[in-house]
Order: structure tokens, then C-alpha cells, then sequence
């Protein structure tokens, strides 16, 4: 077992914090090749890759799969009996992190049987320190951490695990640059993700993601519409235009031009067949998006607005820059354009100091706007963030209570929209055998509505006119219209 530690760089959230936003990100192309050496290792060995967390981490895994299928290496589900063990990892919850703490317990024995087995951990995880000090003292059998950034060195930091007796900590906290030409394989046939910018800005109080993934860095134009032409060639039917503020996409590029309704006007010209976005930020987001959306027929009537909490007391505290009117307008304004809108949101309860009040104000917000589906979360302090050290005089017990009635209240309401959807025609891309039937085929509405016919997979990757005959809170049934 290797017990001394090469630290190239350890996590450092302060560093991470800083902002210098004089001038744009740097782009760079990336170049790496593996060594003979690390080609000779991996002959014959499998690796596998887990992935937790957004969208966002999905696309890093799906370049960091294309690097290991260069190295010929095989794909395997098993962590049990992988040579390589990588985890992509979340940070944006306590729990998140807990569970890999459990996976890494898992693999003791299988790590002690075989010494040559390289367990790894990248992703948001691996960019906070405090997991990281955690995981140099008590999981021994970690060899290689590496962070957000350095992705493209993971040739030459698998090359330094198999060369030294040292675990490798390689995970720099900077701002980050945009990288460009990292090779990819996706994960699905009909549906990519295009990353449209990177990190945030924004620094809500809670939030650890500004830390983990550096400042915003938007992509140019022309390189996002060159990756949505390559898909549609492809075959590939759907794109969801990634960043986590897209409304806020090019305010870093400083040329006063390039903004998000251009983006996405841009993309819809090129004429795939469906185009999704997310995450919107309601202080950001400007009326032309909503015309945009409302004038191409490709882009998808579904629309992610993280409300986060209804109370203007704890929005202020949260730092999101908007309050419940200014939301409530937006809802409005949207639906003015767009009025079978699929609306969902994000949901934080407990944050600290809550009162009942604000909850309140919260359940009245999802009441007024009716939303379609919203995740809704607990409060998790993240070591880093303003947030984490702010006093907090309410009880788990009242936190949960309030969870509870939340989510009660979110699925009384998507229940009821969901019913709406009966005798409706729709149009479904599927992507998948049915998870629970074989004999059922699903798929996504253009509402971003769950569907499940009766069909062969043949249909697979088509998108087919569906009449919906039964709903439940979130999914429908229905069945195949000929066309
Ligand atoms: N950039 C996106 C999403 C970021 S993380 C946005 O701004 O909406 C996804 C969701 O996780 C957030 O919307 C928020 O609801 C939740 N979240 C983030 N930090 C959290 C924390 N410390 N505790 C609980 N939920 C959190
Ligand atoms: Fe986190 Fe706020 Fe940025 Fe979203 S906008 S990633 S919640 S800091
Ligand atoms: Fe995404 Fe989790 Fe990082 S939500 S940005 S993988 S902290």
C-alpha cells in the first residue's frame, strides 16, 4: 500500500474564491497522448467510472470515458473488480459526499487483495479541502485525486501513479480556462449535452459550486454551433445547452454582443430537431430569450427556474438578486409568450434562520405558480461558503417537518398538472426500454414529460405522436398514434 503522498496541489478554497475579471478566460486546445508505458498497462484491464452529481459532471465523464477507451481500456459496472476505480464526485450536498465515503469503504479488501488496482477521485469532491484531508488520513488506498480542471493531464497523472510509490493529490484551485478539443464519448445516441459555459460567478451564499468550478467562462458561439452541427449530423435528435447560469452566458466575453438569446437563436437555426437549456437564473433572465423561445418551434416549451426560496428575507440572505414580485413577473412575463410552459425548480428549505414565515411565503410561491416538478432539498452547510458559518436556531426535526409539507404541497401540484395532460397528443423522442417493463418504451414529451408507450425498442431514437391516456404525478402512459 503506498502511504507517502505527492502533493502537486491540494485543494484551497480561498484560492478558488478569487476573481480576477479584468479580461476573459483563456481557451486552450488540449493535446495529451498516453506514454507506451501507460498503453502497456492498460492492455487488457478495465476500468469504471461513477458518476454523481449535474449534468455537468455527466459531461466530464464522458470525456474522461473517451480517454480511457483511447488507452483500449474495457468498460466495466463492477467497482469490485475494476483495475481502475474513478470517481466523478458532487459536492453541492453533506450527502453526496458521504456516499462515496461508503463506496471507498467498500472497496477496502478488494484494494488490499490487489495493489495494483488504482482507485481515483475527481469531480467537485475532490476541489474541497476538508473531504480531501479525510480521504489522505483514512483511505490509504486512494492513489490518484485530481480536480476540475486538469481533466486533459489524466494520461500523465495515471503515468505518475504507475512510476511512483506515492499517491498523486494534482488539483489545482484556479479560475479556470476554457478547454477546448477534449475527445468525448457520449453516453446516449439521440440526446447530448453541450456545455455552453463553465463555473459561477454568483456565489449564492450556500452554494459551493462557484469554488469547485471556477469563475464563468463562456464558449464561443461559433464553437458551441459547430458541436450542435456535428451532433445533428450525427443523427443525434436533442441537445441541452449546458451552464449554470445561462442567462449570464457571454456577460464574461465583455464585447457587448454575445449574450444568451443569440446563443440559443443561433442554435435553433441549425435546425436540430430539439433544443433544451439549463440552469436559468431568474435575476438574469432577459425578455428576448422568452421571444426567442416562443419563435422556434425547436426549442422545447420547458423551462428550469430555480426559485430556491419564496421569502424575500432569505433570498436577500442567499444572494440570489431578485425577490418573490421579481419572480412572480417573470412567471408571468414567460407565460404571456410561452402558456403551456412546463415549469420546474429547485427548492432549498431550512436554510439557516428560516422561520415559519419565510416557508410560508415559500409553499405560497409554489401555490401561485403551479410548478410542474421541483427538487426540493434540506439545507447542507458547505465548509468554504458564507453560509456554513451563519447561525442557525432551527431545530432538524422542524427542517424536515417542513421538507415534508413541501414536498407534499410540489406533488399535489404536479399531480394535478400531470392530469391535465389526459387525452392530449403529444410528441415523444424515445430513448429507452421502460425501466420497470419490457414490453414499454420511454421517452420525453416536448414538455420534458416522461412517456411510456407500449412498443418494440425498434422505435428507439424517433420521435412519434403519442396520445396520453393515463397519468400519474410524474409520468404518463399512452399510446402510439400512426402516422
Ligand atoms: N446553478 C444552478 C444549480 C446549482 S446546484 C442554479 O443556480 O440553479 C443545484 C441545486 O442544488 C441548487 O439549485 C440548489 O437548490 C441546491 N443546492 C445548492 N447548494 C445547496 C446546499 N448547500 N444545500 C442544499 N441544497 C443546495
Ligand atoms: Fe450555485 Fe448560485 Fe451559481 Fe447556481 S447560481 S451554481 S446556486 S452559486
Ligand atoms: Fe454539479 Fe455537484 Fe459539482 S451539482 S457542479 S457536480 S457540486
Amino acid at each position: 500500500m503506498k502511504n507517502k503522498s505527492e502533493i502537486i496541489a491540494f485543494p484551497d478554497l480561498k484560492q478558488a474564491g478569487r476573481r480576477d475579471l479584468k479580461a476573459p478566460a483563456p481557451t486552450r486546445v488540449a493535446s495529451s497522448s498516453p506514454s507506451q508505458k501507460l498503453l502497456a498497462w492498460a492492455k487488457g484491464k478495465s476500468y469504471c467510472l461513477q458518476t454523481s452529481g449535474c449534468q455537468a459532471n455527466v459531461r466530464d465523464s464522458e470525456i474522461l470515458s473517451a480517454y480511457l477507451e483511447n488507452l483500449k481500456m474495457r468498460k466495466e459496472e463492477d467497482p469490485l473488480i475494476s483495475d481502475l476505480v474513478l470517481f466523478n464526485t458532487c459536492a453541492v450536498r453533506e450527502n453526496a459526499e458521504v456516499k462515496i465515503y461508503g463506496e471507498l469503504g467498500r472497496l477496502k479488501k478488494s484494494a488490499e487483495d490487489n495493489p495494483e488496482k488504482i482507485i481515483g477521485i475527481c469531480g467537485c469532491m475532490a476541489q474541497e479541502e476538508k473531504p480531501m484531508r479525510f480521504i489522505k488520513d483514512n483511505f490509504p488506498y486512494v492513489k490518484l485525486v485530481f480536480g476540475i480542471h486538469n481533466l486533459d493531464s489524466i494520461y500523465t497523472l495515471l503515468d505518475a501513479c504507475l512510476t511512483d510509490e506515492k499517491r498523486i493529490f494534482d488539483v489545482p484551485s484556479k479560475q479556470g480556462e476554457i478547454v477546448e478539443g477534449m475527445p468525448s464519448l457520449r453516453f446516449d445516441k439521440y440526446k447530448a449535452f453541450v456545455n455552453i459555459m463553465y463555473g459561477c460567478d454568483n456565489f449564492c451564499t450556500y452554494c459551493i459550486v462557484p469554488y469547485t468550478r471556477g469563475r464563468q467562462r463562456s464558449r464561443k458561439i461559433e464553437d458551441v454551433v459547430a458541436e450542435v452541427n456535428c451532433l445533428k449530423a450525427e443523427g443525434y435528435k436533442e441537445v441541452t445547452l449546458l451552464g449554470q447560469n445561462v442567462n449570464a452566458y457571454g456577460f464574461d466575453l465583455k464585447d457587448g454582443v454575445t449574450s444568451f438569446s443569440n446563443l440559443l437563436e443561433a442554435v435553433a437555426k441549425t435546425g436540430i430537431d430539439r433544443v433544451r437549456f439549463m440552469t436559468s437564473h431568474p435575476a438574469y433572465f432577459t425578455e428576448d430569450v422568452f421571444k426567442v423561445m416562443a419563435s422556434y418551434p425547436n426549442i422545447m416549451p420547458a423551462l428550469h427556474l430555480p426559485l430556491q426560496s419564496g421569502s424575500d428575507k432569505v433570498l436577500k440572505r442567499m444572494n440570489r438578486h431578485y425577490d418573490q414580485t421579481k419572480y412572480l413577473a417573470l412567471v408571468k412575463l414567460l407565460r404571456s409568450y410561452i402558456p403551456d410552459i412546463y415549469l420546474s425548480t429547485d427548492i432549498i428549505v431550512g436554510f439557516p434562520n428560516e422561520t415559519e414565515e419565510d416557508f410560508e411565503e415559500t409553499l405560497k410561491v409554489c401555490r401561485e405558480v403551479g410548478y410542474d416538478n421541483a427538487f426540493t432539498f434540506i439545507y447542507s452547510p458547505r465548509d468554504g461558503t458564507p453560509a456554513a458559518i451563519f447561525p442557525d436556531g432551527v431545530s432538524k426535526e422542524e427542517k424536515s417537518k417542513r421538507f415534508m409539507a413541501l414536498k407534499d404541497e410540489i406533488d399535489k401540484e404536479a399531480t394535478a398538472a400531470a392530469l391535465k395532460e389526459v387525452g392530449k397528443t403529444v410528441e415523444v423522442l424515445f430513448d429507452s426500454v421502460s425501466k420497470k417493463n419490457d414490453e414499454m418504451i420511454s421517452g420525453y414529451s416536448r414538455h420534458n414529460r416522461l412517456v411510456h408507450v407500449k412498443s418494440d425498442s425498434s422505435l428507439i431514437g424517433q420521435i412519434r405522436k403519442v396520445k396520453i391516456l393515463e397519468s400519474h404525478t410524474y409520468s404518463l402512459i399512452g399510446e402510439l398514434l400512426d402516422e
